[in-house]
């Protein structure tokens, strides 16, 4: 057998996001052992990049604001392909995950009474973001790193898993190795969390950073697991444009909620021009009504640069489409134009978005204080992942759960702003409950050792074949691959781009078999590269194959070639499954009816 150490825990819970830590504090606080395994740094983690708050109705700043709203928006936001009960538990749970990270030391910012302040975001009827300036996740993973430290869990940092162990349908540990020295680890374990995060690497623009490779989503689904919903990705509206090398980082949608506003080149505030049917009768029809808005007026309605993420990045794209963008490809957002509005704005706009004045500063040489920036659409988040039981999270795979981004069901079609850390809060901590009481309640089983024999030998393949017939490294392949999604199955779809994309994705996949490194098993970027390959093309043909299936625009999700929203497509997730010989097995699962009380709710706000 080839040599790996081994390693016993009860829960061994894989990603050290906000859900990753926070399952792995409620499983050791369940009495059960814990490892925790991140592919980077512990606190590396893309939570750090939902900038602008956690979302949750604790009514400070407004009181109309409730859980029963919260819900409804949710609902609303993700057009109604939402998991009813997971949304139902998420914002009900929300607001006393918020109040109990802020006991374990999350410094909140305040209201003048000294609550913790909340902040306007898309598609939220009330200011609902509870916010640490615009830092708001790093504060959360300082705050979950240390409280997981603290409750005693071994920690495994920049170590990668290739492949989860079974034992019969059953998930009972994980094959992986060091990324610094290459030597392989086994972890033995009695129920397994995933929390690996996104699949923003599967294109070429996005405010994801190297580690989204859509891990967790490829490992489950070879596991047997089920995926659903996976055609519906966030392309974030405000990215950076420029300079090229930093294309893509994420501009929060803080500086909208704090009254920043979207206009093209001629100067117009092109958000106006086009304002959904569902969305009109809250929505502001001229910027005065906006600013009192942001500004706290209980009277106005919201400006429509707060409208859902999906329809802001689609009203840049037709402006950028259409020659009104900026130079570089985007439009611009402005924050500086609120010095007509209140005194010292410049000193206001440096309180309030610290991390957004010193990204342009350094990074694009421009004060946003005093000048627009350029931005565009990235790709920012999954809705789409592993089909998990709503209140357990387990996977359709008894032992395996899913919790986080990686996770499908709370969103629907479209996540709003902010939900994202509040689920990772919410889901992560059930999770972590669950995974220990299917610890307590199932045994150990013995190592698959044969899985571990032939983990260790295909991760090694690389090494051993020669150059590929056209010369293709994994850099190039993972390029390739990048280019055409971002291309094909993009922010705008077409039956003939994503059935390009298939080919071309299959076609890719043949290269990635042939794949050659060069050097040793220490510090081999090329061979990690090599390895993240088969989980990218994994998820990218997942996305475009959902995407295909789905013959109608809803959320995240547009299609050029069938723009409307079909009711048809209303009442189903689209799910997949590993056919006998790997292939991608789609089914249409009905979605079950909303209860009478939360169909009441839904009623009530809409
Ligand atoms: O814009 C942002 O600050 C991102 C938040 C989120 O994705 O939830």
């Amino acid at each position: 057998m080839a040599e790996h150490e081994t390693h016993y825990h009860d829960v061994l819970v894989i990603g050290a996001g906000g859900a990753g830590l926070r399952a792995a504090i409620e499983a050791v606080n369940s009495g059960v052992s814990v490892g925790l395994v991140c592919k980077s740094l512990l606190g590396k983690a893309h939570t750090v990049m939902a900038e602008g708050g956690v979302a949750a109705a604790l009514a400070n700043v407004d009181d109309r604001d409730n859980w029963k709203v919260h819900f409804a928006d949710t609902m609303r936001g993700g057009q109604y392909l939402n998991n009813w009960r997971m949304a139902e538990l998420h914002a009900k749970e929300a607001p006393d995950r918020v109040r109990e990270l802020e006991a374990w030391g999350a410094v909140f910012d305040r209201t003048d009474d000294g609550r913790i302040l909340q902040r306007n975001f898309g598609g939220h009827k009330y200011p609902r973001l509870a916010h640490v300036g615009d830092r708001t996740g790093l504060e959360m993973i300082r705050t979950l790193q240390d409280r997981a430290v603290y409750t005693g869990i071994d920690v495994h940092m920049e170590c990668t898993v290739l492949k989860l162990l079974t034992d019969g349908d059953r998930v009972v540990g994980a094959f992986a190795y060091d990324r610094e020295r290459g030597r392989f680890r086994v972890f033995h374990s009695k129920a397994v969390v995933l929390a690996t995060g996104g699949i923003g690497r599967a294109f070429s623009v996005t405010s994801n950073s190297w580690e989204y490779t859509g891990d967790g989503q490829s490992l489950a689904f070879q596991s047997g697991a089920a995926l659903q919903d996976m055609e519906f990705v966030q392309f974030h509206p405000t990215g950076m444009v420029w300079p090229p090398s930093v294309k893509g980082i994420l501009v929060t949608e803080g500086v909208r909620g704090e009254g920043g506003i979207l206009v093209n080149r001629e100067g117009r505030r092109f958000m106006f021009d086009d304002i959904p049917d569902n969305y009109r009768s809250q929505t502001a029809d001229n910027e005065e009504e906006g600013w009192r808005y942001t500004q706290g007026d209980k009277s106005a309605r919201r400006p429509p640069e707060l409208l859902t993420r999906d329809h802001v990045a689609r009203c840049i794209m037709r402006e950028v489409r259409e020659g009104r963008g900026s130079p570089h490809g985007g439009v611009y957002l402005d924050i500086s134009w609120i010095k007509s509005k209140i005194p010292d704005s410049e000193a206001h706009i440096r309180k309030k978005l610290p991390s957004m004045y010193h990204q342009f500063r350094q990074l694009a040489d421009i004060d946003i204080t005093k000048e627009p920036m350029e931005v565009g659409p990235t790709t920012h988040y999954a809705m789409g992942g592993i089909r998990v039981d709503g209140d357990t999270q387990m996977t359709t795979v008894p032992g395996l759960f899913a919790a986080g981004e990686c996770a499908a069901g709370l969103h629907g079609a479209n996540r709003l702003g902010g939900n994202s850390l509040s689920d990772l809060l919410v889901f992560g901590k059930r999770a972590g409950e669950h995974a220990a009481r299917f610890a307590s309640g199932n045994g150990s089983t013995d190592l698959p050792k044969d899985q571990v024999e032939s983990a260790s030998r295909w991760a090694l393949e690389p090494f051993e074949r020669p150059a590929g017939a056209d010369g293709a490294g994994p850099f190039q392949v993972q390029h390739q691959l990048q280019e055409m999604m971002q291309r094909l199955v993009g922010i705008v779809r077409t039956e003939s781009d994503m059935q390009e994309a298939l080919i071309g994705i299959q076609s890719l996949r043949e290269k990635a078999k042939t794949v050659s490194v060069a050097g040793n098993r220490e510090y081999n970027p090329g061979w990690h590269t090599a390895l993240d390959l088969p989980n990218l093309l994994n998820v990218s043909e997942a996305i475009t194959r959902a995407a295909i299936e789905r013959k109608e625009s809803r959320g995240g999700h547009f299609r050029e070639d069938y723009q409307a929203k079909d009711p048809a497509y209303a009442t189903f997730n689209i799910v997949m499954r590993q056919g006998k010989n790997g292939e991608i097995e789609i089914t249409r699962e009905t979605i079950p009816q909303l209860r009478d009380d939360l169909a009441q709710i839904v009623e009530e706000n809409k």
